[in-house]
């Protein structure tokens, strides 16, 4: 991860930035060199610099102090602006080996933690291999001195840490992210913070005690790469209130023996983007020490084609008692989900339930590549859930949980049916998953992220593959839960 320090010292030999406000843009003069302003006023009336979010323009100034002068917009200062800027210069000053950035003596903790997340976000590399690395290793954030604002900048650290776990995860290719596999890198996530604590459930510990519908899914990927049900959780002394959250990790999705053609199937090691979500929200709350418990549940499995694969028309006793007739084995991940929210509800008794998953393409059919759909019968945590969405730069959109929809799900030999043909995929996905909320029916909340999970080009703090879709808003809805 990139090396971002907060220091007072304002000068530089390399490359310096200066931040564009667009009601002002020429304020962003006053933050210079007195011998510098006049050329930096000639240049952004010469670029016709608007201080747009995330509009760069560089200045190179060769043989000089500092050799490079780039002028980022924030836009109206507020934290999307910030963290437009902070993208955007990654970008930018990514063959320079050092940048110094130069904010207004005024500049508040959650600009200085938007520009700290949108500079590591889109720094953010995946590789294989130990290749090299970009050049750019160092970046400072040149403040007055006493400016106390270190805790924005460890708040940064903490989301955009689990945001690269989940994003390390999300792109692993499925060879080798076995479930086995994931749960190991979340035990090693977790070591040695106190008050974390991973239990990895094996297949025989699933069997005795009857989590049916993870074991059925996972049974035709074979012992090696068989099932997990990971358990992760944060007990703070204190907490008052406790909030499970539950998330999809089909390490690959094949559909089974409903198989999906390969335009469909390519990118399906993405289909435990919740599982990884979940588990960085939750250390990223324990990195800050939020004041609440949080038990983070990734149910695993492979959904794979073989012999000894689930059928459609076969049916499964989930945790706690439900029948599913399972008629599309392409219905997979309602089907693991089922069985961890009924153990939530039954053994862990939370205050409030919480889903993330990648459940159907119907998701990006209705509401395209970025924006995830929030189910929920809650106005209070609905709006509290996008509220906390918008604040940390990702985006949800409310959808109806249909009760003209609700008699679909119904079976005749089983209380309910994985799958049905009457269209409305992602809220009919939705609907099948409330039926294991029980007594949380109301203090429950189900994300659909099956598209913003995956980005097919780098775009703002976004780079091209997995986006750890989830655990800012998570992180930032538990910050805001717990704020004093
Ligand atoms: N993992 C897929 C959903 C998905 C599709 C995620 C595209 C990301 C991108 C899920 O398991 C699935 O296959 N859903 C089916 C449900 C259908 C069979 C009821 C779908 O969406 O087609
Ligand atoms: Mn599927
Ligand atoms: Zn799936």
């Amino acid at each position: 991860m990139l090396d971002i320090k907060l220091a007072t010292n304002r000068t530089t030999s390399g490359a310096m930035a200066v931040v564009v406000p667009s009601g002002d843009p020429f304020s962003a003069l006053e933050l210079l060199n007195p011998v510098d302003q006049a050329e930096a006023d000639a240049f952004l009336d010469d670029v016709e610099h608007t201080g747009s979010p995330g509009s760069v323009h560089k200045l190179p100034r060769p043989g000089r102090k500092p050799s490079k002068l780039l002028f980022a917009g924030i836009g109206e200062g507020d934290e999307a602006g910030w963290r437009a800027a902070g993208a955007a210069l990654a970008k930018a000053a990514r063959k320079d080996n050092a940048l110094r950035i130069l904010v207004p003596h005024d500049t508040a903790g959650v600009a200085i933690r938007a520009l700290a997340e949108g500079l590591w976000l889109a720094s953010y590399r995946f590789s294989l291999t130990d290749d090299e690395p970009d050049p750019l290793r160092r970046v400072t954030i040149a403040l007055p001195a006493g400016a106390e604002l270190g805790t924005a900048l460890d708040q940064a650290r903490a989301v955009v840490t689990a945001t690269t776990l989940a994003r390390d995860l999300t792109n692993m290719p499925s060879d080798r992210k076995t479930p086995a596999w994931f749960a190991k890198q979340v035990v090693k996530a977790a070591a040695g913070t106190p008050g974390l604590t991973v239990e990895v459930r094996e297949p025989g510990y699933l069997r005795d005690n009857g989590f049916n519908a993870i074991l059925t899914v996972g049974r035709g990927a074979g012992a090696e790469r068989g099932p997990r049900l990971v358990e992760l959780s944060w007990r703070p002394r204190g907490a008052k209130r406790h909030v499970v959250l539950v998330g999809k990790g089909i390490t690959f999705d094949t559909g089974g023996v409903c198989i999906k053609p390969l335009a469909g199937m390519k990118l399906m090691r993405k289909d435990m983007g919740g599982a990884a979500a979940v588990i960085g929200a939750t250390l990223a709350a324990a990195a800050m020490r939020l004041p609440v418990r949080i038990t983070a549940l990734a149910p695993l499995a492979e959904n794979a084609l073989g012999g000894d694969s689930m059928r459609p028309g076969d049916v499964v006793t989930h945790y706690g008692g439900i029948t599913s007739e399972i008629l599309n084995t392409d219905a997979e991940g309602r089907l693991v989900l089922g069985d961890a929210m009924a153990y939530a509800v039954r053994r862990l008794r939370p205050d409030v339930l919480i889903d993330l998953a990648t459940l159907t393409g119907a998701q990006g059919v209705a509401l395209g590549k970025r924006t995830a759909a929030m189910y929920s019968h809650s106005d209070t945590l609905a709006g509290d859930l996008a509220a906390a969405a918008t604040a940390s730069g990702e985006s949800v959109w409310r959808m109806p949980l249909s009760e003209d929809y609700a008699q679909e799900i119904r079976g005749d030999l089983t209380d309910i049916i994985n799958s049905t043909d009457v269209g409305a995929g992602s809220l009919l996905a939705a609907l099948y998953l409330r039926e294991f909320t029980g007594p949380l029916r109301e203090r429950w909340a189900h994300f659909d992220m099956s598209s913003p999970a995956w980005a097919d080009s780098g775009d703002g703090e976004l780079t091209k593959g997995a986006t750890g879709w989830g655990v800012r808003t998570l992180t930032r809805w538990l910050e805001m839960e717990t704020a004093a």
